[in-house]
């Protein structure tokens, strides 16, 4: 059964990794879905893939006037606004702070928040007032990295500790008319990519290789697949179940967050192997 017919969504960032698989999910459970990416080719490939329910604007999340017109655009198309997903975002690749140089401090930090931070705060602008009159949602993709170390470096790091702060700050601005929720994710093999200012902006992020790994550092015992992600913004976007939930950050990370300091314990796996 389509959870989502009749939902009108923007999700940010949809034209690759985690963002498409929202699109491709939303989709089907029946939400019509505006998406605001600045990758040409990644919009040009949904428009092929899935015509007149997807729209796209070619743009960047750090202009206001960006955020404003793929919000108007849907309620012209479509008729209003239920949802919106901030998700566009890049990496640092984990620079360490002794590692960037004195005088590229700045600017990957203004790179940094300006799309993972601002791009969030400037969709949710944008988007504001439609959310209020449909009573909607706000979702926002965090990471694993909003509420531990080592998920990046300090700028990443810090980038995602902030939009925790900005979904409670909106949680609690909003209420009772939009729930604002988030989804912190583990690691997903993806092309995310670092700052032009670091010389990062086509790096290839080590996903495949993390994945081959994860069974010695992800509690569930493998990489979860974007699409595998895509369920909690559904369950966050639907109003039959995102009742009680608003402020709620889910840490949706194959149990990163437990994982503690020891080994993993692997139990069960003897009683497998005596199968
Ligand atoms: N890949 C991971 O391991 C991981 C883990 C936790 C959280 N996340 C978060 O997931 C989100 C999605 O990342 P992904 O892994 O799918 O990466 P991705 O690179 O595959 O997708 C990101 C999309 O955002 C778009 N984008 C980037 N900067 C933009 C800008 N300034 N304006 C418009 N569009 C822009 C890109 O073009 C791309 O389509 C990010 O917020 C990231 O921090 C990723």
């Amino acid at each position: 059964m389509a959870r989502l017919s009749e939902q009108i969504a923007i999700v940010t960032g949809g034209a690759s990794g985690l963002g498409e698989a929202i699109v491709a999910r939303f989709v089907r459970e029946g939400a019509k879905v505006g998406v605001l990416d600045r990758s040409e080719s990644g919009c040009a490939k949904l428009d092929q893939t899935f015509g007149s329910a997807v729209h796209c604007v070619v743009g960047d999340v750090r202009s206001a006037d960006d955020n404003a017109r793929i919000v108007s655009d849907c309620i012209e198309r479509w008729g209003g606004l239920d949802c919106v997903i901030g998700n566009a975002g890049i990496w640092d690749y984990s620079i360490r702070l002794d590692d960037l140089a004195a005088d590229t401090l700045a600017s990957a930090f203004h790179e940094l928040f300006d799309i993972n931070v601002l791009g969030y705060m400037a969709l949710a602008k944008a988007a504001l007032r439609p959310l209020v009159k449909s009573k909607g949602s706000m979702i926002f993709t965090v990471s694993n990295a909003g509420f531990l170390p080592a998920g990046g470096g300090v700028l990443y790091t810090a980038t995602k500790h902030a939009v925790v702060g900005l979904i409670r700050q909106l949680a609690w601005e909003l209420a009772p008319h939009v729930r604002v929720n988030g989804v912190a994710p583990g690691a997903i093999a993806t092309s995310l990519k670092g700052p032009e200012s670091l010389g990062m902006a086509s790096r290839k992020f080590p996903g495949e290789a993390m994945a081959a790994g994860a069974k010695n550092f992800v509690p569930i015992g493998r990489m979860p697949s974007p699409a595998e992600y895509a369920g909690a913004y559904v369950f966050f976007a639907c109003r039959e179940d995102n009742v009680p939930a608003t402020g709620t950050i889910l840490n949706h990370d194959g149990g990163l967050t437990v994982r503690g300091l020891g080994a993993i314990p692997r139990g069960g796996d003897d009683l497998v192997e005596q199968d």
